[in-house]
């Protein structure tokens, strides 16, 4: 058994994973939350493999389905007694455009699915937060390709929206909910932070077509492995907050250090629009 527990989305492949076997190997116990019952297996015993001591358990859970991240998270919440690491990591780029009650599907997945299991685990994080560990921590995966996102395409139906700017909408909403998520519970036991890992060798961006599709597969052989691309991620779950900087609560990580944005939507004002605005899907 370890000492704290973590739970990380889409933790079968790619990053997700990788932080899962580096945080066993930290002591962690872990919660796996995965797709589907045999990705959730396979990825269990891999990462049981990196450290037999820990507890290793698995969930299932589409995240564009809130009703199986309702159930997922109401099982959760009866089983563990508390979290002191959540790790908003599942995502992808659309390989095409595909909607859920009018709103693009990775958008839905990514930003509103994430902020539904984050609400309803709130508790238990709270609760992680009050012992002397320290604060829980909520970290969500962005991407520098926040800098093409715009509030404005949130929430509607485009019917020629481009992939490329699907998926830069998630990644500046993966932000701004990490930023707000920072407000709204400081002083109450969470920290939340946003990260990019940086062009990471992963299923990501296998599925893309056209121009960016070709330049990523070109571009494979250069990227980082899983296993360098986490080490944000490893960091901001296990590091003293010390070494963090309490005052980067809220903030925008890659390589282990907080970064500026730069995106004129990235304002105290958007990011509780944006909060209000998901809010009822809970
Ligand atoms: N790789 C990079 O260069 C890079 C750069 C910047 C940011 N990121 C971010 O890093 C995160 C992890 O990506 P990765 O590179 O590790 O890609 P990956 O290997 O494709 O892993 C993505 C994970 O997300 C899961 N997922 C996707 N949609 C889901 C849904 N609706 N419900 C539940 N799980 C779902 C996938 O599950 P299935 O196996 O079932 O599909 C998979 O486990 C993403 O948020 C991505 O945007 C990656």
């Amino acid at each position: 058994m370890g000492t704290k527990t973590a739970l990380i989305t889409g933790a079968n492949s790619g990053l997700g994973l990788a932080t899962a076997k580096a945080l066993a190997q930290r002591s962690f116990d872990l919660i796996l939350l995965c797709r589907t019952e045999q990705k959730g297996r396979a990825a269990q015993a891999e990462v049981q493999k990196a450290n037999p001591a820990v507890t290793v358990n698995f969930f299932t859970a589409d995240l564009a389905d809130l009703d199986s991240v309702r159930r997922a998270a109401g099982l959760i919440n009866t089983q563990s007694p508390k979290l002191d690491v959540l790790i908003n990591n599942a995502g992808y780029t659309p390989a095409r455009l595909e909607f859920v009650n009018d709103i693009e599907k990775s958008f839905y997945a990514s930003h509103i699915g994430h902020f539904v299991l984050t609400h309803l685990l709130l508790d238990l994080l709270k609760r992680a937060g009050a012992d002397a560990n320290g604060p829980a921590r909520v970290i969500s995966l962005s991407s520098g390709a926040y800098l093409g996102g715009r509030t404005s395409r949130f929430f509607r139906r485009i019917d020629d929206l481009s992939l490329t700017f699907a998926y830069c909408d998630d990644k500046l909403a993966n932000l701004l909910f990490a930023r707000e998520l920072a407000r709204r519970t400081a002083g109450q036991g969470v920290v939340s932070y946003s990260v990019h890992p940086g062009a990471v060798r992963t299923g990501w961006g296998t599925d893309t077509p056209g121009i960016i599709g070709s330049v990523l597969s070109l571009a494979r052989p250069f990227m980082r492995t899983p296993e360098k691309g986490a080490q944000t991620s490893v960091f901001l779950a296990s590091a003293p907050l010390k070494s963090i900087g309490e005052r980067n609560n809220g903030g925008y990580f890659s390589d282990s250090v907080p970064k500026n944005t730069y995106n004129p939507d990235i304002t105290d004002e958007k990011a509780a629009w944006l909060w209000e605005k998901t809010l009822p899907f809970v």
